[in-house]
């Protein structure tokens, strides 16, 4: 008989299938029944297609992140790396981001899911959503602002599953709402911890962050509550935790607790088949979680990232070039106009003084001199290792460490117990 844990776990995972304790009910989304280990969209760059589709073969969902993809693209960066010329520039991020959910698909072999993130917070979200759509991806993740008028952006694309990214009760409560009024229910919800999770947070202030509103027991009993007044019983959408689930302990404890899922940022962009240069991969792991920092970013939301020494320069510095702030289109210096409201373009002096979008994409390329490393505040499963997609799945579903990070005693214990014995084919 085949165990619900061996039904979310890849084939090749044979050896769990008398491990009961382990035993997680599939993710159901977008018509299927997956894993419920989910991989979070990280821009620029950081997850495109090699990830996102790696995960997916996994029987997971693998996110990629729809911003600036072009730079994953040597010809369509040599179209537009000078260009200043918005709409080129935006042109050719449309081309890569089909792109990338095309070769995502074909890495996935067909399993899994693939999302695509859109920040609700880009100018150009409302073209990216067309493409994700266009483009034949399985589900559109939407986070940084609440994404009121989501249904009506897919309303031509039936098929693509819906998900919004939260913090809180309150403002899953607003979505519910608004998309049940127009006939939608969310076909999942990230509740994402902005005391956890790396990137920009769900918050308004960067000393909100640790609010005890974001905690998750507290978050799944609220939306709860709310799923029941609204009366959606089983229709009631899955809910997925992200930020700061970094070991299988937690991952047990959370979907025993009320979750159905769990979304995992930091130590997917750190797997082998992670997006970024090794260098990025480095500069995560080689910073402990007492060297984070959180700032508010050019968006206006509050960020966490690894606080190196360009970091640290530009929050010295910070006070005396947001008194300085001053609305000028001159100050995109690639024209690309990447966000709706940018605090250094549009002069608002109370949020962040530096282009995000050349900060993420040096950091995409390694250079940790200039770059801004996004980094989630939990510990990394496998340590300082740089291990396959398929390993960190396998081990946050089932516990136990792939064979090379084992210690000699563990090997011992599993060699006894007889599970690392090879399986028949
Ligand atoms: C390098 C990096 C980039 C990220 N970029 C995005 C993004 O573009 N859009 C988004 O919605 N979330 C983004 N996130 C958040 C992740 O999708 C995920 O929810 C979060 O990192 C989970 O927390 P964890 O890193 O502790 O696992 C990013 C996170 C990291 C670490």
């Amino acid at each position: 008989m085949t165990t619900m844990l061996q039904s979310v776990l890849p084939a090749s995972f044979s050896c769990l299938s008398e491990s009961p304790s382990s035993l997680f009910k599939p993710l159901k989304l977008a018509g299927k029944e997956i894993s419920p280990i989910v991989q979070g969209g990280m821009g620029v760059g950081v997850s495109a297609h090699n990830l996102a589709g790696a995960v997916a073969r996994e029987n997971a969902m693998g996110t990629i992140a729809s911003i600036d993809l072009r730079h994953h693209h040597p010809d369509l960066m040599e179209q537009t790396d000078h260009c200043r010329d918005r709409d080129m520039i935006d042109r050719a991020n449309l081309i890569a981001l089909d792109r990338e959910i095309k070769a995502a698909r074909i890495v996935s072999e067909g399993h899994g899911l693939i999302a695509v993130n859109v920040m609700k917070a880009v100018r150009e979200h409302p073209a990216l959503v067309r493409q994700t759509c266009e483009s034949g991806a399985d589900v559109l993740v939407m986070g940084a602002g609440l994404p009121i008028d989501l249904p009506e952006m897919v309303a031509d694309y039936p098929k693509i599953a819906l998900v919004p990214i939260l913090s809180e009760s309150r403002g899953v409560a607003i979505v519910m709402k608004k998309w049940l009024k127009k006939g939608y229910c969310p076909d999942a919800i990230v509740i994402e911890h902005p005391g956890l999770a790396g990137g920009h947070l769900g918050a308004a202030k960067v000393e909100d962050l640790h609010s005890p509103r974001f905690e998750f027991a507290t978050v799944i009993e609220e939306c709860q509550k709310l799923f029941a007044e609204l009366g959606l019983g089983k229709d009631a959408p899955p809910l997925i935790l992200a930020g700061g689930i970094d070991s299988h302990e937690k991952v047990k404890h959370w979907l025993g607790a009320g979750a159905s899922g769990v979304q995992l940022g930091t130590a997917f962009a750190v797997t082998q088949e992670g997006d970024a240069h090794i260098d990025f991969k480095r500069v995560l792991i080689g910073a402990n979680p007492s060297e984070l920092t959180e700032f508010v970013s050019v968006a206006g939301l509050p960020a966490r990232a690894v606080s190196t020494h360009w970091l640290q320069q530009y929050q010295r510095h910070e006070p005396t070039m947001q008194a300085r702030a001053k609305a000028d289109p001159l100050r995109c210096a690639q024209r690309a106009d990447c966000l709706t409201q940018c605090g250094l373009r549009d002069g608002i002096s109370r949020i962040g003084q530096f282009c995000i979008d050349t900060k993420l994409v040096s950091a995409l390329k390694g250079d940790l001199k200039k770059g801004l490393f996004f980094r989630g505040a939990g510990k990394l499963p496998f340590g300082k290792e740089i291990r396959p997609v398929r390993e960190l799945i396998q081990y946050l579903l089932s516990g136990i460490m792939p064979l090379a990070l084992r210690s000699d005693d563990a090997l011992d214990i599993l060699s006894s117990l007889n599970i690392l014995s090879p399986q028949p084919a």
